[in-house]
């Protein structure tokens, strides 16, 4: 069991870059854009990224940004209903997510999930943002951990190494 008071999450920056020593989160392209990348994004504003510590020690990092996504026909329905049916829909998207090997599996992505989905549904209230996107791997495991936080497929597009996934902001309750 995860307990929550030692829980930390802070942004990357200079000052805390020296967390990531020695992260590996066993998926080559992501350790890697958090060792080499993840600064100049920030400093570009393209994407801002956290750190989850857990009893001052590194666990896992996740990428946040800004995108228009697709979603699915049934749900393009209800916007309909207000006389818009828009070509892709605001979103806060989760652009890497990487728990430290060995330590997948205790709930420390599901808990950014649950952050994640905290920050987005205040964002919302400030800039237009329904859902909250992620391109997962297309892995059953990855896929499985998406579904249980309650992101869903976006079933109508082609895609071999990563399966579009997004969840409705407007379904969360406070
Ligand atoms: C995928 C990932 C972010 C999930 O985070 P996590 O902390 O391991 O997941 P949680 O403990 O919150 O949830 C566990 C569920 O996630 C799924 N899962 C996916 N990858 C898993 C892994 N390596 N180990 C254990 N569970 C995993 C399982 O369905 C599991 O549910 P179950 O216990 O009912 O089988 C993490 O395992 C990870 O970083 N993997 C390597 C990098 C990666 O694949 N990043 C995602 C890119 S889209």
């Amino acid at each position: 069991m995860i307990d929550y008071s030692k829980i930390r999450i802070t942004k990357l920056s200079t000052e805390t870059i020296h967390l990531i020593e020695g992260f590996d989160c066993g998926i080559a392209d992501l350790n890697e854009f958090l060792s080499t990348d993840a600064l100049g994004y920030l400093d570009g504003r393209l994407a801002v990224t956290y750190l989850l510590e857990y009893e001052d020690e590194l666990k896992a990092f996740f990428c946040l940004s800004n995108a228009d996504i697709k979603v699915n026909e049934e749900d393009m329905k209800e916007f309909d209903k207000l006389g818009k049916h828009l070509a892709n829909y605001p979103a806060m998207m989760i652009g890497r997510l990487g728990v430290k090997k060995g330590e997948q599996g205790r709930g420390f992505g599901s808990v950014i999930i649950e952050h994640v989905l905290g920050r987005a549904v205040l964002h919302a209230n400030e800039v237009g943002c329904r859902y909250l996107a992620v391109d997962s791997l297309n892995e059953e495991r990855n896929i499985r951990f998406y579904e249980k936080n309650g992101f869903k497929r976006l079933v109508d597009r082609k895609i071999k190494t990563n399966i579009p996934m997004y969840l409705d902001l407007l379904k969360i309750k406070d």
